[in-house]
């Protein structure tokens, strides 16, 4: 068994599915707190699968967290929980400090305890996986290289500070107590089940729906995304292999401008799914007051993956944003669940 926090958010959720597709797996124990983000919606195909035993919770409930090691044992710890929008971190980020800092401060407190008393078998083979971002390094300049695992941490937002100081803490936990965890920076990721606050779901669904596509300032801002399906099999890889006390940058070698992507995307549905007047989704572009602090640039340089674990992307963004573009054309009902607010009755109605 593993326990996965955060397990019904989107790349929890695809981790979650993606796992439980191996039938050799034992289990995942699924803790999630059901933010906005949360959405049991995507786990509607495991619902009745008795390897996915699923806890409404919170990772900085130390009762529960204590309770849920005890009792199902797990060989691994995989934390995807947190707040992960850099524009409600900017308006309101107490809850970025509370889950993110606190929140993997009393998971690793609880885990560090936990794993102590275990024998020396199961002791040597436990992980601790923390999931994080390349945002913690900071913005790049056009011409500067792409981070690698030893760039300086120089977060510039809410939510990449906390990030940043929940990685110190794992890290901390390594070199103080010999906690055997490991860390991955990934890029940004897209795919299916992304709730639609970030870009690439917002402007398939505004775009489907009639809206302006917003792009903040000259959208000329640079970001690497990497397929989500890529994102978990680099997981399950570092999990399997990935060194004690080391962090591995994950991304998908595919730069992008916003402008580019919006209108990557664009040109996807007018082929798959044509605007009644005949004219292009491009028309629907709006530009907008950029965020506030908004870094320039990221990228990453994911060859120290590649060179130890062998691990590299199956996805292009090409045949990635592809998938993505039909998958929500092809789930009007999870879309309508989330669009509408339906989503968060699902604990009542499917989950007793
Ligand atoms: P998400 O916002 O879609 O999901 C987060 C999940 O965590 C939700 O299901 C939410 O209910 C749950 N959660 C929040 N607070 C909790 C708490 N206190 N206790 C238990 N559960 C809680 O986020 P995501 O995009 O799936 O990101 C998952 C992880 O990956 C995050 O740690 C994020 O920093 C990291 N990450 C995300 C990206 C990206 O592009 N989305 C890229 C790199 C790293
Ligand atoms: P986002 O998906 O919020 O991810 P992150 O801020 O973590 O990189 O945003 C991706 C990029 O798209 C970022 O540069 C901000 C920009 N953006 C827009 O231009 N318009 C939007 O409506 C959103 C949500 C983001």
């Amino acid at each position: 068994m593993i326990l996965v926090t955060g397990g019904a958010g989107f790349i929890g959720g695809n981790f979650v599915l993606d796992f439980l597709r191996d039938p050799t797996k034992e289990g995942v124990i699924n803790l999630d707190k059901l933010t906005y983000a949360g959405n049991l919606a995507t786990l509607e195909s495991v619902r009745d699968d008795p390897r996915h035993i699923f806890f409404q919770g919170d990772i900085g409930d130390q009762g529960l967290v204590t309770r849920l090691l005890k009792e199902y044992q797990p060989s691994a710890i995989v934390n995807f929980a947190a707040e992960s929008h850099v524009d409600r971190s900017i308006d309101g980020p107490t809850e970025f400090i509370t889950t993110n800092i606190v929140g993997t401060f009393n998971l690793l407190e609880c885990a560090r305890k936990y794993w102590s008393d275990l024998d020396e078998f199961s002791k040597k083979a436990f992980r601790f996986h923390h999931v994080s971002t390349d945002e913690v390094y900071g913005s790049l300049s056009l011409t500067d290289p792409a981070f690698t695992e030893t760039n300086t941490y120089e977060p510039n937002s809410p939510y990449s500070a906390s990030k940043a100081a929940s990685d110190h803490l794992v890290r901390a936990w390594f070199h103080t107590y010999g906690f055997p965890v490991v860390t991955t920076n990934c890029s940004n990721n897209y795919g299916p089940y992304h709730f639609p606050e970030k870009l690439i779901p917002l402007v398939i669904l505004n775009a489907l729906n009639h809206k302006p596509l917003p792009i903040y300032g000259d959208g000329q801002q640079i970001r690497d995304w990497l397929y989500v399906g890529d994102h978990c099999s680099a997981i399950r890889e570092v999990l399997a292999h990935g060194k004690l006390g080391e962090t591995y940058n994950i991304g998908g070698w595919n730069e992008k401008t916003n402008i580019d992507v919006v209108k990557t995307i664009c040109a996807i549905l007018d082929e798959l799914q044509p605007r009644s007047d005949g004219k292009s989704y491009v028309e629907q572009i709006t530009y907008v007051k950029d965020r506030p602090g908004h870094d320039r640039r990221y990228a990453i340089d994911a060859s120290k993956v590649e060179r130890e674990l062998g691990w590299r992307p199956a996805e292009t963004f090409d045949t990635g944003i592809r998938k993505t573009v039909q998958w929500y054309l092809d789930n009007p009902v999870w879309v309508e669940g989330v669009v509408s607010g339906s989503y968060r009755d699902w604990l009542q109605k499917q989950y007793h």
